[in-house]
């Protein structure tokens, strides 16, 4: 059952969680438009003020003028493993076992590879059907390298799975929340399932890390991947990062044996020999721009209890929930994202059969969301600039532009490159 509150209680409710709310200040550590209501940070997190100052430095002294002693001077050729263990922080990971640099498509092909050669004699990979492209294409890509079978199975049906076939399978690639639907999946019970088949569990975290705590250590997680650039907000193509367990360390046999990731780059040997650690995961030349970037971004987590950062998401998004029971009901959206705290993400997801037309709309009234198609609108909250008078605005309008037609305008209905 769901409470339904009048548009004036709305006003009075989201001013009063506002005010009680002890992540409030936290706004402050990021550069945000005034007066724009910024629901995207599930796709592309807001500008960190730490950044800009950094990124200055980076330039002009450190490249500028060190030049290529930097590498050394200034600590660039140790950004991997450094800002790699300043996200491990987040998601649970004690040092020396998490790294940054590459794409999230790299850090998964990579890790994929390595787990998969080092369960042989085992022919499966499990990925979800609702998985992010990159995911499943991934998955394929490496089945067909190595010889194995892809089986894609919905995350409810891994228990029945693998009490059939758990035998048969060599690692099982999800993501804890839905990227379309916002859905969050048990962590814990699946992965514990999953290593009680004897197979691997590789996380694709990019829709949790920073958005909620992650235990990978504590959960017995055998790899884990994900981007830099959303709740992370480390920028646009932020570095991703890659998480091997200790245990995985000295057995990861990993696909792309770049120089960067050799026992001792600067011998310069002919035949590779894997560096000790987690930095046997590097591949090339890292990209020490965006690496200083995130690791300037990630400072907004200083002192950030992400307990509490889960519980105000928690609250933005059921506080999303409400004002569309109120504000829009009647006018054709349904709600996607479960309702119930234990399975939601941190996005609230609407259907609605106008929605490329409707988030158009809603960005030129300064309300950013995204679609997923054909028909999700989807408003991604980070609780560390996001405030429930945002939600309640957003809804607002949303409400206004769908009962003025605003999504018939010509205008609104030319598809963007990037949705
Ligand atoms: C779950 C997930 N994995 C991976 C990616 C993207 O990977 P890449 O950084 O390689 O583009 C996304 C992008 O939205 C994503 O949602």
């Amino acid at each position: 059952m769901t409470t339904t509150w009048t548009p004036g209680a709305l006003a009075e409710r989201s001013a009063a969680l506002d005010d009680a709310d002890p992540l409030a200040p936290l706004r402050e550590r990021f550069l945000l438009p005034e007066g724009f209501v910024y629901l995207d940070g599930n796709s592309l997190g807001a500008l960190p003020a730490a950044v800009p100052p950094v990124v200055a430095d980076v330039v002009h002294r450190q490249w500028g003028a060190d030049l290529i002693r930097s590498w050394n001077d200034n600590a660039w050729w140790q950004a991997p493993e450094r800002v790699g263990d300043a996200v491990g922080r987040l998601i649970g990971a004690a040092p020396g076992q998490t790294l940054a640099g590459d794409s999230t498509s790299v850090q998964l092909f990579n890790a994929l590879t390595a787990a998969a050669r080092s369960r042989p004699g085992r022919p499966l990979l499990l990925t979800d059907p609702a998985n992010f492209p990159t995911d499943q294409y991934i998955t394929d890509s490496v089945a067909r390298l190595l010889g194995l079978e892809v089986r894609r199975v919905p995350v409810a049906e891994l228990p029945l799975f693998l009490a059939r076939e758990g035998e048969r399978v060599a690692v099982a690639g999800y993501s804890p929340v839905d990227y379309r639907t916002g859905e969050l999946y048990d962590l814990a019970v699946t992965t514990r399932a999953v290593r009680r088949a004897g197979a691997l569990m590789l996380w694709d975290l990019s829709h949790a890390a920073g958005a909620m705590p992650i235990e990978v250590d504590e959960l017995g997680v055998d790899f884990a991947v994900g981007c830099g650039y959303k709740y992370l907000s480390g920028g646009p193509g932020a570095p991703a990062y890659l998480y091997v367990a200790r245990r995985h360390q000295e057995g990861f046999d990993q696909p792309l044996t770049g120089w960067n990731g050799h026992a001792d780059p600067f011998a310069l040997s002919g035949g590779y020999t894997p560096a000790e650690g987690v930095g046997r995961g590097r591949i090339g030349t890292p990209p020490v721009l965006s690496l200083l970037t995130l690791e300037a971004a990630l400072s907004v987590f200083d002192g950030v209890d992400l307990a509490l950062v889960r519980a105000k998401s928690l609250s933005l998004t059921g506080f999303l929930l409400e004002c569309a029971d109120t504000l829009l009901s009647g006018l054709g959206f349904t709600v996607v994202t479960p309702r119930e705290p234990a399975r939601r993400g941190s996005q609230a997801v609407l259907r609605h059969p106008e929605a490329h037309a409707l988030a158009a709309a809603l960005t030129e009234r300064g309300v950013v969301g995204d679609v997923r198609a054909p028909d999700l609108l989807r408003f991604g909250v980070n609780a560390l600039y996001v405030s429930h008078r945002d939600i309640l605005a957003a809804v607002c309008h949303l409400r206004e532009a769908t009962e003025l037609g605003e999504y018939r305008q010509q205008r609104f209905r030319r598809r963007a490159t990037v949705t």
